[in-house]
């Protein structure tokens, strides 16, 4: 089998579900946000390791919104999958869901990117297989990821912001 042949998005998806518990939770009775983060780096890590085959390790959080507080005794869902992978780095989207215990109905309260990289037995980094989009959500995800990177190397003082050619063209016209 090749190691590196390419898979789709939906091929990395992993669900995990969880009850927000009493000592979840903040001094106001909400979900306490260091704990979703738990969660959302243990589902993506899950993800990116099914996406490359590889153990992984969390290089960067690239960016997460608490858009809706998470009450105690909630039913959370969270969805990772892996949106673009680079030579050894992988983007992964996490979606995070609040379900109705009465109708069912999931409601998307919480977003986040990660970024993990593929390492060897000594921590150097190992090339993972391309991903290929499917549906119109992960074609967008994908289409933004290379800016995102751009954007998270140049924060981490890892690219000169004259380098990040697809970052400018968001800004500066031809
Ligand atoms: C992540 C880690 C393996 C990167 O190692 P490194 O020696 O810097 O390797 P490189 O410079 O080759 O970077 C590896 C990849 O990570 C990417 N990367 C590193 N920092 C990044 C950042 N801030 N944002 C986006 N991508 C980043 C690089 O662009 C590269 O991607 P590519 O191979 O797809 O082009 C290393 O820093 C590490 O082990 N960090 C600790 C990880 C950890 O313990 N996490 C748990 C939480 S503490």
């Amino acid at each position: 089998m090749n190691a590196l042949k390419s898979k789709t998005a939906a091929h990395s998806l992993t669900t995990n579900t969880e009850v927000v518990m009493p000592n979840d939770t903040n001094h106001i009775g909400n979900l306490f946000g260091g704990k979703l983060l738990q969660w959302m780096d243990i589902t993506a890590a899950i993800a990116a390791g099914r996406h490359c085959n590889r153990v992984v390790v969390t290089a960067t959080i690239n960016h997460v919104s608490f858009d809706n507080p998470i009450k105690q005794n909630s039913v959370v869902t969270l969805e990772a999958k892996v949106s673009r992978a680079f030579t050894s780095s992988m983007e992964v989207f996490i979606d995070v869901f609040v379900e109705d215990r009465i109708t069912g109905e999931k409601t998307k309260c919480n977003e986040a990117i990660f970024t993990f990289v593929a390492i060897d037995q000594h921590g150097s980094p190992l090339p993972v297989p391309p991903v290929i989009p499917e549906t119109d959500e992960e074609k967008k995800r994908y289409e933004g990821a290379l800016r995102r990177r751009q954007l998270s190397l140049i924060l981490g003082g890892r690219m000169k912001p004259d380098d990040a050619t697809e970052l400018k063209a968001l800004f500066v016209a031809d």
